[in-house]
């Protein structure tokens, strides 16, 4: 069904009016390597501890360029020869701008923790590392508003803030890694979107170096600003391929006063939406994240060692697990809520639940890391109605089961985790290799549901090089001819990011 979806989509391409239609799109165009003209004029803005190169007169072992070029899963890997780490607006400036006029290909690269091959090259473009440019530039602990280098660590904002009493309007497992320009540029949801809501509404400005080298100046700290196009936005999710974040100004909330979470095991997965209906309408403002694990992720979590471990005896068979954090004002009255939810849970005719436990944020942003010490992790990031989650994991899991790929030489695992408040479920499948085989049977059979459900193809790991391929399956060809004009707006020789986000 999807592939004649597929060909209806291509018909309407061809009907499209020819301002959406393209004659030349940008990343078709040939890029340069870098070579010994490059490294020279590199090694005139930036001192030699800034240029890792295997090119360059001290060349750098392969080894070294190899963390640079390969991505957090092990899946994807660049070739790139050359990796740059200025330390100010102006050195990114100067190199982008360079490469613009020589047509090099630059991959901008954060904490390097994304899910979807993003951060690495598709071939041998320079790396662009934003490690360096790490300074908090201003804080306003009346407003809130923090104004920060692109390359800043999102724990250590966390930690800059706290003595504040703000916190981080996103938090994520990655968030010891992962930079506050990288989190912008996959626009990244995490643990907290079900209380602050998306970047879209918490950053409130953006310096970013365009791709000819311009720096668009737009790191305001209003909260209101209403003066035609918002054009900050594009960059909220652009994946690095219209120009380089170099400065992120941002709203921080006030730290919660108190702040607990209850993981609750429940019999079945058909519990989960009762359950998240009965919790809401209990906890109401003080609710700040619901979030799920299947039994499969909570049995690799505890067995990757991420996160206390029940007996079997409290667990009594369950078959999946719900976090619940709650934050609030007043410590008292926020456990009050709690208790009082807990005691109706489990004292109901029909208990939804078969117990609850206090219990940390490990288990659940354990997951990850536990799936990737598992195996090699096939990472679908889907938005799907909740009321799908399960059946679309059993589905996928009975689809391998019948190509013959459910055994431990092939797929070991299909699990099911996420955050439940946003309607976005990881569906991931852990494999003893990246196969072909695994891949032909995985897609497009997964986008296909997702799409016959009108969901998401990316809820928030973003598009990368990983699912190019599969935007037209939740985006019209109108939003992609769309996409592809603003791309060569402002960024005519395809010289950032390319091959990712657009075929
Ligand atoms: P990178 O991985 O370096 O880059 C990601 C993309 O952004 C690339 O396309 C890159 O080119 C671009 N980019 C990076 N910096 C810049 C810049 N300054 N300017 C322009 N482009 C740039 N994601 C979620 O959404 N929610 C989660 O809960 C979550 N949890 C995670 C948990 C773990 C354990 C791991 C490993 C990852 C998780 N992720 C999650 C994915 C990842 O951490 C996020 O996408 C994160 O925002 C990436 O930040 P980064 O600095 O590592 O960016
Ligand atoms: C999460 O919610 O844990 C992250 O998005 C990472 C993942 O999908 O594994
Ligand atoms: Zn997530």
């Amino acid at each position: 069904m999807l592939r004649a979806r597929v060909a209806t989509a291509c018909r309407v391409h061809r009907s499209l009016p020819p301002s959406l239609r393209h004659a030349r799109h940008a990343s078709s165009l040939k890029l340069n390597s870098v070579g010994a003209e490059d490294i020279a004029y590199f090694s005139k803005i930036l001192p030699p501890t800034s240029i890792i190169s295997s090119l360059s007169s001290t060349p750098a072992a392969a080894d070294e360029l190899d963390q640079f070029n390969s991505d957090w899963i092990g899946r994807f890997k660049g070739h790139s020869t050359t990796v740059l780490k200025p330390k100010t607006t102006q050195e990114v400036s100067q190199i982008v701008k360079w490469c613009n006029d020589r047509k090099i290909g630059i991959c901008p690269q954060g904490g390097n923790t994304g899910l979807v091959g993003g951060s690495v090259p598709v071939k041998d473009e320079v790396i662009v590392n934003l490690a360096n440019m790490n300074k908090v530039r201003s804080f306003d602990p009346i407003s809130g508003i923090l104004v920060a280098d692109a390359g800043c660590i999102l724990q250590n904002l966390t930690d800059y803030v706290a003595p504040h009493h703000h916190i981080m309007p996103i938090d994520l497992g990655a968030k010891g890694s992962c930079q506050i320009g990288g989190n912008v540029s996959t626009n990244a949801g995490g643990l907290r979107l079900l209380r602050y809501g998306s970047l879209h509404g918490t950053v409130l400005g953006l310096e970013v170096v365009l791709p000819d080298g311009t720096v668009l100046d737009q790191l305001t700290t209003l909260r209101k600003d209403n003066t035609g196009y918002d054009i900050k936005q594009l960059f909220i999710g652009a994946e690095g391929t219209l120009g380089i974040v170099t400065g992120v100004s941002i709203l921080t909330p006030p730290a919660p006063q108190a702040s607990s979470n209850v993981i609750l095991a429940l019999p079945t997965f058909k519990n989960v939406l009762p359950l998240y209906q009965t919790v809401k309408r209990e906890l109401s403002e003080i609710l700040s994240a619901f979030e799920f694990i299947d039994r499969t992720a909570y049995d690799l979590a505890v067995k990757h060692g991420q996160g206390r471990a029940l007996t079997e005896e409290e667990i009594d068979g369950a078959e999946c697990f719900v976090l619940v954090e709650t934050s609030g004002g007043r410590r008292e009255h926020d456990e009050e809520k709690l208790n009082g939810l807990l005691e109706n849970l489990l004292t109901a005719d029909e208990p939804l639940i078969n117990t609850g436990f206090v219990s940390l944020w490990a288990l659940r942003e354990g997951v990850t890391e536990a799936v990737s010490k598992e195996g090699k992790a096939y990472k679908y990031d889907i938005s799907i109605p909740l009321s799908t989650f399960e059946d679309v994991v059993n589905s996928t899991r009975e689809h391998l089961r019948s190509k013959g790929l459910l055994h431990e030489k092939a797929v070991k695992a299909v699990l099911g985790y996420g955050h439940v408040g946003d309607g976005n479920l990881h569906l991931n499948i852990v494999a003893d290799a990246f196969l072909p085989e695994i891949q032909d049977a995985l897609e497009p059979y997964i986008y296909e549901v997702v799409q016959s459900l009108r969901g998401s193809v990316s809820a928030e790991h973003g598009i990368g090089a990983m699912k190019t391929h599969a935007l037209p399956y939740s985006k019209s060809q109108v939003s992609i001819g769309l996409m592809k004009k603003i791309k060569d707006v402002f960024d005519p020789n395809g010289i950032m990011n390319p091959g990712k986000v657009l075929e």
